[in-house]
């Protein structure tokens, strides 16, 4: 530690943990200084983080096995994916009881004990709400199957007679984001084919209907659940896609694709024309209710709880409004992740996040990685158009140079770890792991792939299960050799137990990124941006770091300064290309 205001943050960080656990009294952070403001967050994806009873799925005791590694790499929080009753049609996004844990990950107690884990080490824990739709499995949508149209029951979904002489045809002309139709039609209880439901993702996921206050009643008793056994923040999805517009008028996108969504097309960063509407299921004015009412329930619980959006919109400007100072706290940079390696469009890109979400008093968070896209160490290399969603497979167009995208990827990381604000990463991206390409067909389990017939490759292959001991069956992740989608032999090599205090690996390069960035309150601080560096440089200053990265191919002379630490090997004072460096400013 090297000055008085990082001890305050680090301190103030774990007391407050403790404290609220320990009290449930609110503990009084000064406004401005909130652990949510600065924090890292390492997102778990607990089938494939780690598996204690060997079944080949990860689970929550896997998790609470493993938590001191995260002390050790020094993250400030956890998010979990879904681990509730869950069919699993969609990986957990289809959830079947909001309030409670499915067998394949453990029970609640199991929960219970893997948060006062985290909280033992000052982590802190954030879970992910479903509420767009439930699983079809739901007792609710049962319900509604079982009784007639226009039932109470119905109410609490979407569903519509069809268009057509006899309703043969969808009620609209939606796509679900999976791809086919975004409807489907219901058998009713005498047989004849009846009303159409829908459902934004697979048919396993019928949408709610959130204009109906009977929904809104139901969630709030799931907040106040999960928030009563002391969890410190909800990652909510499809934040952007619960209100539909009146009368759910026909839509066509005027760009394919958008991995959770993004409706609308995408601008380029920094073009400031008018946005177009977003669509007739996206970014309607009334989500907005939903969360200011969240919000007031949360402010009523001690601590620093707290809501984090995924709202695949754009542009940032739009996205802000979900972290206006009475609604979430946080919400995902998805425009960040979206922005290619160059350094003109990611220098673009943090000067419109910045203004963005001060505009409204919020941090702007920065992502590289999560459990829907193509992870960064690939993504990073990739020579020819790639739409979010799709994902890579062997019959991909410009598929990457492993070993750029491994140099892209660390210097890319080491950016987004510098700037200010909080940063999201997905787990085993701290080993440098690639997109798994060569998944067997068998494999595959992405809805997305069901549903195009194998013409999108969608998610599975940033989903393998992480490598934890290069010796062990199913390299650590497990006790046997089970693993719920198979890991590549390479992968041996980049198991954390190798890179484990290795010079110059990845997990250590991640270690001394988050110690650093503690230590200088970057976190905290400011982006001022350095000038002469040429085009294909991004180069800042944040308090007293200077930050260059080198996204060209061209070296670049250093400036003076001690290296703090850099993504890869410096040729003397001169920076090579696809790499980043942290100087004493
Ligand atoms: C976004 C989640 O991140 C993704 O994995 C899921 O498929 C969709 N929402 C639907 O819940």
């Amino acid at each position: 530690m090297t000055s008085p205001d990082i001890d305050t943050q680090t301190l103030a960080g774990t007391e407050r943990a403790t404290e609220a656990d320990a009290t449930g009294t609110a503990t009084g952070t000064a406004a401005g200084t909130e652990w949510w403001r600065t924090a890292v967050i390492y997102q778990i994806y607990p089938r494939s983080f780690a598996d204690a009873d060997g079944d080949g799925m990860g689970d929550l005791p896997g998790i609470t096995h493993r938590l001191p590694a995260l002390r050790e790499l020094g993250v400030d929080a956890i998010w979990l994916s879904p681990f509730y009753t869950s069919p699993q049609r969609d990986a957990g996004y289809d959830v079947a009881d909001y309030c409670d844990v499915d067998p394949r990950f453990g029970t609640l107690a199991d929960f219970d004990l893997m948060q006062g884990a985290a909280h033992d080490l000052g982590i802190r824990v954030i879970v992910d709400l479903v509420p767009n739709h439930s699983s079809s499995d739901h007792r609710w949508f049962q319900a509604a199957l079982a009784a007639a149209p226009g039932s109470e029951e119905r109410g609490r979904y979407v569903f519509r007679d069809g268009r057509g002489d006899n309703g043969e045809l969808p009620p609209n002309n939606w796509e679900s984001v999976f791809g086919g139709l975004a409807w489907t039609r219901v058998t009713e209880a005498d047989g004849a084919p009846g009303q159409w439901y829908l459902h934004l993702f697979d048919s396993t996921q019928p949408d709610f209907d959130w204009s109906n206050p009977w929904v809104r009643e139901q969630f709030r008793d799931v907040l106040r659940f999960w928030l009563d056994r002391g969890v410190d923040g909800f990652r909510v999805d499809v934040a952007h896609g619960m209100v539909k517009a009146d009368g759910l008028p026909d839509y066509t996108p005027a760009v394919e694709g958008g991995s959770m969504g993004g409706g609308s097309a995408t601008l380029e960063p920094g073009i400031s024309v008018e946005p177009p509407e977003p669509a007739p299921y996206w970014a309607q004015e009334g989500v907005h209710d939903i969360y200011r009412d969240w919000r007031l329930l949360l402010d009523e619980y001690p601590g620093d709880r707290i809501l984090a959006a995924e709202a695949w919109v754009d542009p940032l400007a739009r996205v802000a409004k979900w972290v206006r100072p009475d609604e979430m706290h946080q919400a995902f940079n998805f425009a960040y992740l979206e922005t290619p390696w160059s350094a003109p469009a990611l220098r673009s890109v943090i000067d419109d996040s910045l203004d963005a979400f001060s505009s409204v008093g919020a941090p702007s968070t920065w992502v590289l990685s999560n459990h829907d896209v193509v992870r960064h160490a690939s993504r990073l290399a990739l020579t020819a158009e790639n739409l979010q969603g799709h994902g890579i497979g062997p019959k991909t167009v410009g598929l990457p140079d492993p070993v750029v995208g491994l140099r892209r990827a660390r210097a890319a990381s080491m950016l987004m770890l510098s700037l200010p604000g909080s940063s999201y990463i997905y787990q085993g991206e701290e080993l440098g792991l690639p997109e798994v390409v060569d998944l067997p067909d068998s494999a595959r389990q992405d809805p997305t792939w069901f549903r195009t017939n194998g013409e999108r490759y969608g998610r599975d292959g940033c989903r393998v299960p992480i490598p934890w001991e290069a010796a062990a069956p199913s390299y650590g992740f497990g006790p046997t050799t089970a693993s719920w989608l198979p890991q590549p032999a390479e992968w041996a090599a980049l198991a954390r137990d190798v890179q484990e205090g290795a010079d110059g690996s990845t997990l250590e390069l991640y270690k001394l990124a988050l110690r650093l960035r503690r230590e200088h309150a970057l976190g905290l601080g400011a982006v001022d941006w350095l000038d002469g560096f040429g085009d294909e440089v991004v180069a800042l200053r944040n308090g007293d770091v200077t930050v260059i990265a080198n996204a060209g191919a061209a070296p670049v002379d250093l400036p003076d300064g001690d290296v703090l630490l850099a993504s890869g090997p410096l040729d003397g004072r001169s920076l090579p290309g696809d790499t980043t460096v942290w100087l004493r400013a």
